[in-house]
């Protein structure tokens, strides 16, 4: 949002008094004066007038988890453990998920308190490739790589997956790209070949991959630079 649209937005100021309020410096956004009206801002942004505080803004927050099988992703769930119940962070309900996966699906995960990010993240238009692991009960044959690169059909949404890309790996055993989070998607699609999916391993969502360091139920905060891929 832009700072003059904050600003005329709280109850006290009219955009007469915005203006001003630019013009005179007396504005700060995260420690430094902004006069420019257009300057965007976060729902993280601290924003100051004179000595006083208009927005408190919190950190941003962001980590990489490696989920376990056996836990949902979720923020709350009555039965199971979640992956919110891994981290050890304060304040935890104000974290949520950029991308689910099934209960018995491990692998990356990442949580945020930044809506902003995990959307572009997470939004169709953005066509992020996310790279799974596969385990399957029965042989994967080398037909499986042109009917996924042709799509899938999904008579439920009553739509056709993107072009997915398979490299097989073993005679059950491939890595699959797809650049789609549908319900169930990767079982859904070896499901057309009556093929049942026994292992399945987020690797990477992007250019951001699975930390090797990190086991079963770890977690660590991104880097800058990890934020900044997105
Ligand atoms: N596709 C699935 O079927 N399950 C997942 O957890 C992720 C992708």
């Amino acid at each position: 949002m832009r700072i003059d649209r904050f600003l005329s937005n709280l109850p006290q100021f009219s955009r007469q008094h915005v203006r001003l309020l630019l013009i005179e410096k007396r504005i700060r956004v995260d420690g430094q004066v902004i006069c420019d009206p257009h300057h965007e801002i976060r729902t993280f942004s601290r924003i100051e007038l004179d000595d006083g505080v208009l927005q408190d803004g919190k950190p941003a927050r962001y980590f990489m988890l490696h989920k376990p099988q056996g836990c949902v992703s979720a923020t709350r769930d009555p039965e199971h453990p979640t992956v919110l119940d891994l981290l050890d962070e304060p304040d935890k309900h104000e974290l949520h998920i950029a991308g689910r996966l099934d209960f018995n699906t491990s692998g990356l995960m990442l949580i945020t308190n930044d809506g902003q990010w995990s959307r572009r993240l997470t939004q169709p238009q953005t066509k992020l490739p996310k790279v799974y692991y596969v385990e399957t009960e029965h042989i994967i044959g080398p037909e499986y790589i042109d009917q996924f690169r042709q799509g899938i059909y999904f008579a439920y949404e009553n739509l056709t997956t993107l072009p997915a890309e398979l490299e097989l790996l073993g005679p059950c055993s491939a890595r699959l790209s797809i650049v789609e989070g549908r319900y169930h998607q990767v079982k859904r699609m070896f499901g057309y070949f009556d093929n049942k999916v026994i292992r399945l391993h987020r690797e990477s969502i992007g250019p951001l991959a699975l930390d090797s360091l990190l086991a079963p139920g770890a977690w660590r905060p991104l880097s800058d630079q990890e934020i900044q891929l997105f």
